[in-house]
């Protein structure tokens, strides 16, 4: 694989072979300095916290150069294509960019461009892919109930419509045999097309919560909305919020997930989001380990 940019179509066995190297970065076996002499850039045309700062970590336990690009101070405000932002960052010798970008197809747009020995690893596009979310949600199911993938009942529940990482998910999801899974949203935000072929489509909060051994919430991407989508913050939280009372529902053992950053009281409540099932910064700690695996695969 040259880049990674999306889970879709990715064999199982390089999505387990990819979290078993995680889990023993996670795990703390010795690193090699894999991107030892390797320049990396972090090419975000989006904000970002997490996603950014563990790609940036990731990439330094392995030994690399990290270079930072924040769009809002730089030649992009006087009108340069990502295009062009890329091809001369290029120039100066970066082999690794880390990407993320507003538009569907904007990541694997500039892989195109990329020489051959550059690799681009897609850190969100629109609503499209944000493939190492997909990885470490899933690094973070496996350790949380200790069981495979497989035999999971999984409840997605939220904003799919606007969800990059919900399609990454997805697709992890089905790659790695997850038969049982729940998808949840008010019909204004339920995708229309393939999205959620496979999955159970409902309305209702409590019949996707029923028995569920996880549930991954999603934030209400209000930046990508338009108006109306929602009635209100409070009926959402009324219909949708996960909180202790929803919970019941679900498997005594149930874990709760969400990519962050979260909108506490709308898509989850205080309670549930700093209680015993939530395994939110389990994901943010996994999501070192797995940018680790990738970048030594693509780049090491
Ligand atoms: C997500 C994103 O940017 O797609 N955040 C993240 O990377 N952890 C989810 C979101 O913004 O809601």
């Amino acid at each position: 694989m040259d880049h990674l940019l999306t889970l879709q179509d990715v064999p199982r066995a390089w999505i387990e072979a990819l979290l078993d190297r995680a889990q023993a970065f996670a795990d703390g076996v010795a690193v090699p300095p894999a991107l030892g002499g390797v320049a990396v850039c972090t090419l975000f045309f989006e904000p970002s916290t997490r996603t950014r700062l563990s790609f940036d970590l990731a990439a330094q336990r392995l030994g690399a150069h990290v270079l930072h690009f924040d769009a809002a101070s730089s030649s992009t405000t006087k009108g340069e294509t990502a295009a062009d932002t890329f091809r001369t960052i290029e120039a100066m010798g970066v082999r690794g960019f880390v990407v993320r970008h507003r538009e569907d197809g904007a990541v694997a747009a500039l892989a195109a461009l990329a020489a051959p020995g550059t690799a681009l690893v897609n850190a969100g596009d629109g609503r499209s892919a944000h493939p190492t979310q997909g990885l470490l949600d899933m690094l973070t199911i496996r350790q949380a109930t200790g069981r495979a993938i497989a035999d999971c009942r999984v409840a997605i529940v939220g904003d799919i419509l606007h969800s990059r990482v919900a399609r990454s998910d997805l697709h992890a999801l089905r790659a790695l045999g997850c038969r049982d899974i729940r998808a949840c949203a008010p019909a204004s935000l339920l995708p229309r097309d393939a999205t959620l072929d496979g999955c159970a489509v409902t309305q209702d909060l409590d019949a996707a919560l029923d028995g569920a051994d996880v549930v991954m919430t999603l934030r209400l991407q209000r930046e990508r909305m338009q108006d109306g989508l929602v009635d209100s913050l409070e009926a959402y939280h009324a219909g949708y919020g996960i909180t202790e009372a929803r919970l019941s529902r679900a498997a005594a053992h149930a874990v709760v997930l969400h990519p962050g950053p979260i909108n506490r009281g709308v898509e989850i409540s205080d309670a549930v989001a700093d209680g015993p099932r939530s395994r939110i910064l389990a994901q943010v700690r996994n999501g070192v380990a797995v940018r680790m695996a990738v970048l030594e695969a693509l780049l090491g």
